[in-house]
C-alpha cells in the first residue's frame, strides 16, 4: 500500500465547539479542508494501530464525499478496519451503539445535527471514543493546537470504496466493512423496551405520527415502528433521508414541527406525534393536546422508566446540563438516587455513565438518552415513551399531569437570539459576569429575591476535570431561575440563549401559558442582561 504524505498548511478556524466542528459546506469544500482536521484528530490518538474505526454520517450534502477521504486517510494512518453504514449513512446514536458493540477503536461521525444541510447548509466532523461518546475536552483541545500547525496529511491512492454495496471490501490493505446502518441498533431497541406491550398498543388502534424531518431517523423508523411494532404504513413522514433534508431544517422543535403541533392540538388528530433531528439523536415528543417539554420529558421518562424491562431494576442516578429545568431533580430526589449538573454537552454525561454513576441524561435543546450508547438518541425517547403510555394505559397528557400533581411543575422556556454580532454578544455576557457578585440577596419586585449568581463551573466527580466559565446562572430562593449562555453549535455570528424557570408546587397552579407564568423573570433578565436593547432585536428569533 504506497502511503501518500501530502503538504498542506493550517487553517486557523478548526476549533471544534458544544459537538464537533461544524462549519458551513463552502468552508468544507476547500482544498484540504477535511484533511487538515482529520489528521490533527488522528495525531492526537494514539494506539489505533491495526484497530477499527466507524464511520457514518446523517446524509446530509458532501458526507460521501468526506466519508471516501476519510477511509482512504484511515488506511493510510494505519487503521486495520472501518465499518461503515450503508450508503454512508448511520444515525449518531447508530454509530455510537456500533462502536460499542464491535469493540472499536472510535468512529467518526459526520453531521451538522440539526442544521440545514445541502449545498449551501452546513456541514460537521465529530469525533467518539472507544465508549461510543463524543471525545472529551482534552481530544478535541489537542486537535485543535494540532489544526494550528499542521503540515502533512496521509492518505492513499486508493480508489473510492462502494458504500452502496454490504459486504467486505478494501481500500488499500485495510478491510472495510459496509453494514446495514440499521440492524444492530434495532437489535438493541428490542431489549431495552416492551415490544409487545407497543404492539399490543398500535394493534388496540393508537395512532401515531413520526416525522423523520427527511433526515436518518427515516430507515430506523420505518424498520422499528412500521415493520416490528406493526404500526400503520405512513406512521413515518419524510422517512427517506436527502442530501439537504427537502430544504428543510431538521431541528424538532415547535418551529419547524409546527403543522405536527398544530395536527396533535385538533380533537381528532392522532394519540402521539413525535419527530427526531438531521442525525436523529434529538427528540419531539407531542401528546394529544399536550407539547412535552424536553425537561419535563427527562423527569417523565426517569420516573417512569423502570416500566421498561431494559430499566426494570431501577435508574442509577440521572444526570441533566445545566439550563434544562429542575424538574428531574425532584425526581431523583423521591427516588433516592444521585442527581448530576453538567455543562452543556452531551460529552460531559459520558464520565458518569461509564462509571455506572448515571443510567438517564438529558438536556433541554431535545436529548435524552441512556446508558445504552453514549449520545443522546431521539428514537430511544420515543421508544421509552411508547412502552410507558402502552403499560400505564394513560395518554401523554394524563400522564404529564399526573407528574406535576406529584412533583410540582417547572415552567420553562428558551428565547433564542440568533446570528448577533459576535462582539456585542461577547461584551453583553461580560457585562452580566460583572453584576454578578452584587445580585445575591437583592430583591426585584415583590417575590423574587436572589439566592445565587455565579458562571457555572464543572468539577467532573470521575475525572476531577474542571470546566469553567460555562454559563450565567442567576438562582432565586422561589426555585426561579434566569440562565445566560453563549451557544457553542452556531455556524455564523453569535447565538445568544436566555433560559427561564419557575417552580410551582404539586398543590400549585399547572395550567398557566408559559410565556405568561414566566414574565416576571422574562422582564427581569432584560433589566438585566439588557438583550434587547443592546442588540436591537425585537423578539428572540427562536422560542422553545
Ligand atoms: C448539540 C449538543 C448538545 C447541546 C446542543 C445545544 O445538540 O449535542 O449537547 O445541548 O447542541 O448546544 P448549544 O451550545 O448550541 O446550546
Ligand atoms: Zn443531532
Amino acid at each position: 500500500m504506497m502511503i501518500q504524505t501530502i503538504k498542506t498548511t493550517p487553517y486557523g478556524d478548526q476549533k471544534p465547539g458544544t459537538s464537533g466542528l461544524r462549519k458551513r459546506v463552502t468552508v468544507y469544500q476547500q482544498p484540504h479542508y477535511v484533511e487538515n482536521y482529520l489528521q490533527a484528530i488522528f495525531d492526537s490518538l494514539e494506539g489505533f494501530d491495526g484497530q477499527t474505526l466507524v464511520i457514518g454520517g446523517d446524509g446530509r450534502f458532501y458526507n460521501d464525499v468526506a466519508i471516501q477521504t476519510a477511509i482512504r486517510m484511515a488506511a493510510a494512518n494505519g487503521f486495520g478496519r472501518v465499518l461503515v453504514g450503508q450508503g454512508g449513512l448511520l444515525s449518531t446514536p447508530a454509530a455510537s451503539h456500533v462502536i460499542r458493540h464491535h469493540k472499536a477503536y472510535g468512529g467518526l461521525v459526520l453531521s451538522a445535527s440539526h442544521n440545514p444541510g445541502g449545498p449551501d447548509g452546513d456541514f460537521g466532523i465529530k469525533y467518539n471514543i472507544g465508549n461510543g461518546g463524543p471525545a472529551p475536552e482534552r481530544i478535541t483541545d489537542a486537535a485543535y493546537e494540532r489544526t494550528k500547525v499542521i503540515d502533512t496529511y496521509k492518505t492513499i491512492d486508493a480508489p473510492d470504496v462502494a458504500l452502496d454495496q454490504i459486504g467486505t471490501q478494501h481500500s488499500g490493505e485495510m478491510v472495510v466493512e459496509v453494514i446495514d446502518p440499521v440492524a444492530d441498533y434495532a437489535a438493541l431497541m428490542e431489549t431495552l423496551f416492551d415490544f409487545d406491550a407497543i404492539r399490543a398498543l398500535f394493534a388496540s388502534g393508537f395512532r401515531m405520527t413520526f416525522d423523520a424531518m427527511n433526515a436518518i431517523t427515516g430507515p430506523y423508523a420505518h424498520a422499528i415502528l412500521e415493520d416490528k411494532l406493526g404500526a400503520p404504513k405512513g406512521t413515518v413522514k419524510n422517512g427517506t433521508p436527502l442530501p439537504d433534508f427537502g430544504q428543510g431544517h431538521p431541528d424538532p422543535n415547535l418551529v419547524y414541527c409546527k403543522d405536527m403541533f398544530d395536527l396533535m392540538m385538533t380533537p381528532d388528530g392522532p394519540d402521539f406525534g413525535a419527530a427526531s433531528d438531521g442525525d436523529g439523536d434529538r427528540n419531539l415528543i407531542i401528546g394529544k393536546n399536550r407539547f412535552v417539554t424536553p425537561s419535563d420529558s427527562l423527569a417523565l421518562l426517569a420516573a417512569n422508566a423502570h416500566l421498561a424491562p431494559g430499566y426494570k431494576s431501577g435508574i442509577a442516578g440521572i444526570a441533566r446540563s445545566m439550563p434544562t429545568s429542575a424538574a428531574a431533580d425532584r425526581v431523583a430526589d423521591k427516588l433516592g438516587i444521585e442527581m448530576h449538573e453538567t455543562p452543556t454537552g452531551w460529552k460531559f454525561f459520558g464520565n458518569l455513565l461509564d462509571a455506572g454513576r448515571v443510567t438517564i441524561c438529558g438536556e433541554e435543546s431535545a436529548g435524552t438518552g441512556s446508558d445504552h450508547v453514549r449520545e443522546k438518541d431521539g428514537l430511544w425517547a420515543v421508544l421509552l415513551w411508547l412502552n410507558i403510555v402502552a403499560v400505564r394505559k394513560q395518554g401523554v397528557d394524563e400522564i404529564v399531569r399526573e407528574h406535576w400533581a406529584t412533583f410540582g411543575r417547572n415552567y420553562y422556556t428558551r428565547h433564542d437570539y440568533e446570528e448577533v454580532d459576535a462582539t456585542i454578544a461577547g461584551k453583553l455576557v461580560d457585562d452580566l459576569r460583572a453584576q454578578l457578585p452584587s445580585l445575591p440577596g437583592k430583591n426585584f419586585g415583590e417575590d423574587l429575591q436572589v439566592a445565587y449568581a455565579d458562571d457555572f463551573k464543572y468539577l467532573d466527580p470521575v475525572d476531577g476535570s474542571t470546566s469553567a466559565k460555562q454559563g450565567v446562572r442567576i438562582g432565586f430562593t422561589d426555585g426561579s431561575r434566569i440562565v445566560l449562555r453563549l451557544s457553542g453549535t452556531g455556524t455564523v455570528g453569535a447565538t445568544l440563549r436566555l433560559y427561564l424557570e419557575r417552580y410551582e408546587a404539586a398543590d400549585g397552579r399547572h395550567d398557566l401559558e408559559t410565556q405568561t407564568a414566566l414574565e416576571p423573570l422574562i422582564g427581569l433578565s432584560e433589566q438585566l442582561a439588557g438583550i434587547k436593547q443592546r442588540t436591537g432585536r425585537k423578539d428572540p428569533s427562536v422560542i422553545t
